[in-house]
């Protein structure tokens, strides 16, 4: 006998995108030494940590080299003065009223949208808007959700529900009941955002269907315009059905840092097969206190001082920067006769690739005519086909060259 693997890997895609994006841009720079490439394909942040950021950084780490501030493990679900923080700085202002046990710390929300289905059942039908963040679905293929995937690039066991500029990237409720929806808002990767009326359908949904509603926020920053919900916890009753995710990467540059959180209040629950009710803020600190160790000391102050005055004041800049890089990409691609969309309440601008060239042809027409690196939108599932995303993360001189090149290609 030989040890077997986990099967529910093999029906995979082989690469994940970025991983694929990467392996190809690496290659096409190998035979291009001399192409400046501009990267705008993983949504990775170029503006540098805020100084208020980087000087509670640096004295967290001098304490951690004292003995009497030394400090070893801290507690699995972060320490209480940046989980109090958040409440305060997050939710508070929001009339959002939430308790520390129910703000768990961690290095990303990309982990925590991926663990989280450890919580449920196998037998619990997912469903995920269609493009997607490639995380929800993948984790919960390899957990064994998901059945094989069929010809149309969709999973079998999984219920897609199509976002494209027909339905102005709004999902419709599903048609058959399905326990665990993903959303997030603002989206990637279309970067558009539903209004508060249409998340209240959601959340009526899921109370309805006894379905919990698995709400990714981590491009709340971007959110400019009024009706659009920055927390699912603004909707009446979300508390009951919804889990949420928050990150201070897209908003305060800690993509290289890591720190990240998830509120699971303490009113959703579950039931076990015998159907007794369950509550998922404790399973999941179960999960967390077996599995992970917390963030480190450094990295949580780091994370506090972002709330400060002067921290606000830095990630506030920082994000108008990325909207103005936002505005000056769809203007340019308006401008040269390319649809566009979202860019307003998020740093994702979802393209139409122009008349008769694929996803995958529009990127490989970007990286060899104008140097340009986006995502191709059907690497986030089948109904992105025909789309491209290009990030407003790069600077504001690589941003502008990269439109003025793509302002001369023939398209
Ligand atoms: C993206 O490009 O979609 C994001 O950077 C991915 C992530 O945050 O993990």
């Amino acid at each position: 006998m030989s040890v077997k693997i986990n099967e529910n890997y093999l029906l995979l895609k082989s690469n994940y995108i970025f991983a694929e994006i990467n392996r190809r841009v690496e290659k096409f720079q190998k035979e291009n030494p001399d192409a400046q490439v501009i990267k705008m394909g993983i949504g990775d942040v170029t503006r540098p940590l805020p100084k208020a950021v980087v000087d509670a950084f640096e004295s967290a780490v001098l304490e951690m080299g004292q003995v009497e501030s030394f400090m070893g493990y801290g507690p699995e679900q972060g320490y209480s003065f940046l989980r109090e923080e958040i409440i305060e700085k997050d939710y508070k202002k929001l009339g959002v009223e939430l308790s520390t046990d129910e703000i768990f710390i961690s290095d990303a929300a990309k982990c925590d949208t991926a663990n989280i289905q450890e919580i449920f059942g196998l037998e619990n039908i997912i469903a995920v808007t269609d493009p997607v963040y490639p995380v929800y679905v993948d984790s919960n293929v390899m957990a064994g959700r998901s059945g094989p995937m069929q010809d149309n690039g969709q999973y079998k066991g999984i219920v897609y529900l199509p976002c494209t500029a027909e339905n102005n990237f709004i999902p419709e409720l599903p048609e058959t009941p399905v326990d665990l929806i993903y959303l997030c808002l603002p989206n990637n990767p279309t970067g558009t955002a539903l209004t508060r009326e249409e998340l209240t359908k959601w959340i009526d949904y899921a109370k309805e269907n006894n379905s919990i509603i698995l709400f990714d926020a981590a491009y709340e920053a971007y959110v400019t315009e009024e009706d659009i919900p920055r927390s699912i916890y603004e909707i009446e009753g979300a508390k009951e059905v919804a889990i949420e995710f928050r990150s201070f990467s897209k908003n305060a540059g800690f993509t290289g840092t890591r720190c990240a959180f998830t509120v699971v209040p303490k009113d959703i629950t579950a039931v076990d097969s015998e159907g007794k009710t369950h509550d998922l803020n404790s399973l999941w600190n179960r999960r967390q206190t077996t599995k992970f160790n917390g963030v480190s000391y450094p990295v949580q102050v780091a994370a506090k001082a972002v709330y400060s005055p002067e921290g606000q004041k830095e990630i506030k800049e920082s994000i108008e920067y990325y909207l103005k890089n936002a505005g000056i990409i769809r203007e340019s691609m308006e401008k040269i006769g390319i649809k566009v969309y979202g860019g307003m309440n998020s740093p994702y601008i979802w393209v139409k690739t122009p008349e008769n060239m694929d996803s995958w042809e529009f990127f490989d027409l970007l990286l060899n005519k104008a140097n340009i690196v986006g995502t191709p939108g059907v690497g986030f599932g089948p109904s992105g086909e025909g789309y491209f995303r290009l990030t407003a993360f790069n600077t504001l001189e690589n941003t502008i060259e990269a439109m003025n090149r793509i302002s001369k290609l023939s398209i």
